[in-house]
């Protein structure tokens, strides 16, 4: 794979087989990793990470694996660049480039990540715009690969807002053919265009992507039902109208009877517990949500190591 030198903004600047490639250099990094073995494969390399919203997963699955492959990673907290507005975009790429091997953003608007991408020489990565969390779709595929390993026949239903988590998740799971259903409440859906493309892969790898209105009729027959927050980082004031609109959406143990006895439940955290989840699902033993955390920083290894 060619990969060095390359942004990753939204999952399709992904071919499939990069993809795939991706997730399995990752699973061959964790097995490393588990036996003490943790190449340096990014010896005296720099990441600047820039965060316009707040982070766990996100900020510490880049910086400790940056620091397990011999480099190190630089914390750009929303105070520090305000970007836009203390310094314009591209006069922060050209900045940053002069001192690191790569960046990593976290922000508001889709535009944001790829106007540092169009300005910066090195590589840039979407820590999760409003747009794609597509370090969240590599992680996660990671997941339900170590679950399913015949990715082309597992059957995945989305349950709650068609959100940037949800626009990863749908072109990787084209990528690798699976069948997807998308159940959302009316106008929630996940974008035309995103669903268009994810379509336009899936027919190329046998996969599909249906949308529905109903929550029950995505989680029949599903190997993995994944949900997400009703509100998304930046959607805060909507809270309390989402929570009656997807009220209909919550992943509760009623809605996984539908689902087959083997399911598994995935959500990206950090969870509303109550809302679009309750406790004794995320708690329970079907939820692989923590595996899904630690995976975050194997497959971004895997992606540091190939393009920086
Ligand atoms: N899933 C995820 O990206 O978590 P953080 O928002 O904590 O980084
Ligand atoms: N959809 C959520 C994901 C958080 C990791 C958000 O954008 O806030």
């Amino acid at each position: 794979m060619r990969l060095r030198g390359r942004d990753y903004l939204s999952v399709d600047d992904l071919t499939p087989e990069e993809f795939s490639g991706l997730i399995g250099f990752a699973r061959e990094l964790k097995g490393r990793c588990a036996a003490g073995d943790r190449p340096a494969l990014l010896a005296g390399k720099t990441l600047a990470m820039i965060f316009e919203k707040p982070s766990l997963r996100t900020r510490v699955s880049f910086e400790v694996g940056m620091f397990q492959m011999g480099g190190m990673a630089v914390y750009l907290g929303p105070q520090d660049i305000q970007l836009g507005v203390r310094e314009a975009i591209p006069d922060a790429a050209r900045n940053l480039e002069r001192m690191a091997d790569g960046i990593m953003a976290r922000t508001f608007a889709h535009a944001t990540v790829t106007g540092l991408a169009e300005a910066a020489v090195v590589p840039v990565i979407n820590g999760l715009s409003d747009h794609e969390h597509p370090c969240q779709a590599l992680g996660d595929l990671l997941t339900i690969a170590e679950r399913f390993p015949r990715l082309g026949e597992v059957r995945l239903a989305w349950v709650g807002d068609g959100n940037n988590v949800c626009h990863s998740l749908l072109l990787a799971a084209a990528k690798v053919g699976m069948t997807v259903t998308v159940a959302t409440p009316q106008g929630y859906q996940p974008a035309a265009a995103v669903v268009a493309r994810a379509r336009e892969i899936a027919a190329a790898t046998g996969g599909s992507v249906t949308l529905t209105g109903d929550a029950r009729e995505a989680a029949r027959g599903a190997d993995v039902v994944y949900t997400d927050v009703w509100a998304s980082m930046g959607q805060e004031a909507e809270r309390e109208e989402r929570a009656r609109i997807f009220r209909p959406y919550q992943v509760n143990a009623g809605l996984l009877e539908a689902a087959r006895p083997t399911a598994v439940v995935m959500h990206c955290l950090p969870a509303h517990r109550g809302e679009e989840i309750t406790d004794d699902v995320l708690d329970g033993p079907r939820a692989i949500v923590y595996d899904q955390a630690e995976n975050r920083m194997h497959a971004q290894k895997a992606l540091l190591a190939m393009i920086l």
